[in-house]
């Protein structure tokens, strides 16, 4: 039996430690946090997290062989393997400001292992790190006076929001990374041993420590770098009658290209491929290779123009004013089946209709709590309604900017029946009917699909 602890109870400590716990029943793992409230959630009725699958393996492994702690400092003694899940976010300060990884929460935690360890242990990045942030750490941790020997191994997490306990389940590969050294060796393989309880060997994975940080990173900006890539054809299929839906069927039927991650959005969200590019930018502005960086900052900077592009054709579609327009929103979190708004693009559009002064209101199965959140003082001048009909109602558009199922079967006849006319669809997630829609009578715009209008054709059309 190992004593596993991981630091951090967020979006990957908790899922993923559940899910170890459920297939390492002889190990026992304490999850700890400094966050009272998080940990209060985990230990109650109604975690923090919304994720399918996540309650049950919770209520079946709570209390046996998994544990939720705000006892960080006692729960790094007893450790044998310590998983770092901490975030990681953009740094908003300093030197890198708007680009670099702020290290400091990683930090921290290497310094309290440092002061509570009695025992050598085995670090393991969980976190998203720069490349070489592995380096760094083991300065930290072995330049202790207690004679411990600290090993770090990398471990990133692959696992998506929404998907998280079957990508956990079955991993299309699992990711360690290690040092070639004996004692290097050693700590890889018990990294290894604990994953091979439910992972086929084969995919499990070994590489050198800084091959597997920078994998991560490479893996989030290539998924990113897909969006951005359809979403860019987007805004030119729709200025010639091009459909996205069918060029990305097109291509992705090419075996090398494949038909994943080809939809096209509003944009994507989610705390991490806008921050992992944007570490990725710095490390490489930080090596001097700037026109590197400059070819990966593109990533980003197309998902920006296409949430402005997205806002920009409402106004121009609505006769170039919102001012104290009703608009519903259907959807706040950064993707269907989940309760996370972190860089949703559903709050950028509502930023951005609250500067225009419309009158916004945002409705969501699961992620109200969170986006009235983020959006800070802003909330005050948001309604926030969970069933979608009632924010529909007396409004003058809707615009979909979360892919959740549920928004595709509403009946959009009655939701017709009770806006004002014009009714405006706007459907940043390509996920209506919109030739069904436009005969019950809406003014249907779609991403990268040519608008469909029942004015006359002197009617300027968005551009
Ligand atoms: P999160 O913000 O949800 O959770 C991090 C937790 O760490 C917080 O609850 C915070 O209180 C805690 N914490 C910070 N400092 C601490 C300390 N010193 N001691 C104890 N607890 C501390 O973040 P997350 O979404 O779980 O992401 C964690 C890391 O995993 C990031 O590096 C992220 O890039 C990476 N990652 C995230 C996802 C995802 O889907 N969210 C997927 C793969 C990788
Ligand atoms: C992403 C990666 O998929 C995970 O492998 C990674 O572990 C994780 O980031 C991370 O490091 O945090 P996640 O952000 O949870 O996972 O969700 P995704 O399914 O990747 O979606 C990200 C965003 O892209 C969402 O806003 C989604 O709606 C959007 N998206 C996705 C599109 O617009 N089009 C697509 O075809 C796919």
């Amino acid at each position: 039996m190992a004593n596993i602890v991981c630091i951090g109870a967020g979006y990957v400590g908790g899922p993923t430690m559940a899910v170890m716990a459920q297939n390492c029943p002889h190990h026992r793992i304490v999850v700890v946090d400094i966050n009272e409230a998080r940990i209060a959630a985990w230990q109650s009725d109604h975690l923090p997290i919304y994720e399918p699958g996540l309650d049950e393996i919770v209520r079946a492994v709570r209390g046996k062989n998994l544990v939720f702690s705000t006892e960080v400092d006692r729960h790094i003694a007893e450790a044998d393997i310590i998983f770092v899940s901490v975030n990681t976010p953009t740094k908003m300060f300093g030197q890198g400001a708007g680009r670099a990884a702020d290290l400091q929460h990683w930090e921290k935690t290497a310094r309290q292992i440092v002061r509570n360890a009695t025992t050598p242990k085995i670090v393991v990045e969980k976190s998203t790190l720069p490349v070489r942030t592995a380096e760094a750490m083991e300065h930290i941790l072995n330049s202790n006076d207690k004679g411990l020997y600290f090993d770090v191994v990398s471990n990133p997490e692959f696992l998506a929001e929404g998907t998280a306990i079957r990508d956990m389940q079955a991993p299309d590969r699992v990711l360690v990374g290690a040092h070639t050294t004996p004692s290097g060796r050693k700590a890889l393989e018990a990294v290894v041993e604990i994953y091979a309880n439910w992972v086929p060997r084969e995919r499990i994975i070994t590489t050198n420590l800084w091959s597997s940080e920078l994998s991560k990173l490479t893996a989030n900006a290539f998924l990113a770098q897909r969006i951005s890539s359809i979403n860019a054809i987007s805004a030119l299929c729709e200025q010639t009658e091009a459909d996205v839906t069918e060029v990305a069927h097109a291509i992705g039927m090419d075996s090398r290209i494949g038909p994943k991650f080809l939809r096209a959005s509003v944009g994507f969200g989610g705390s991490c491929f806008q921050k992992d590019i944007l570490n990725l930018v710095y490390l490489c502005e930080y090596y001097g290779l700037p026109e590197v960086a400059h070819y990966w900052e593109q990533v980003v900077r197309m998902n920006e123009y296409q949430e402005a592009r997205f806002v920009s054709n409402m106004l121009s579609a609505m006769f170039n004013t919102v001012a104290g327009k009703r608009i519903a929103l259907l959807g706040a979190a950064f993707k269907a089946h989940t309760s996370d708004t972190r860089e949703s693009p559903a709050l950028a559009v509502c930023r951005a209709l609250l500067d225009e002064r419309a009158a916004v209101v945002l409705s969501d199965p699961h992620a109200l709590d969170n986006a009235r959140a983020d959006l800070g003082d802003q909330a005050a001048q948001v309604i926030f309604e969970p069933d979608p009909y009632a924010a529909a109602d007396g409004a003058y558009a809707i615009a979909v900017l979360t892919e959740w199922p549920q928004f595709a079967s509403l009946d959009y006849e009655a939701i017709f029946r009770s806006m004002v006319k014009p009714a405006f669809i706007f459907d940043g997630r390509d996920i209506l009917d919109h030739r069904r829609l436009f005969d019950i009578g809406f003014n249907v715009y779609a991403i990268g699909k040519p608008p469909l209008v029942h004015f006359n054709s002197s009617t300027p059309r968005p551009s």
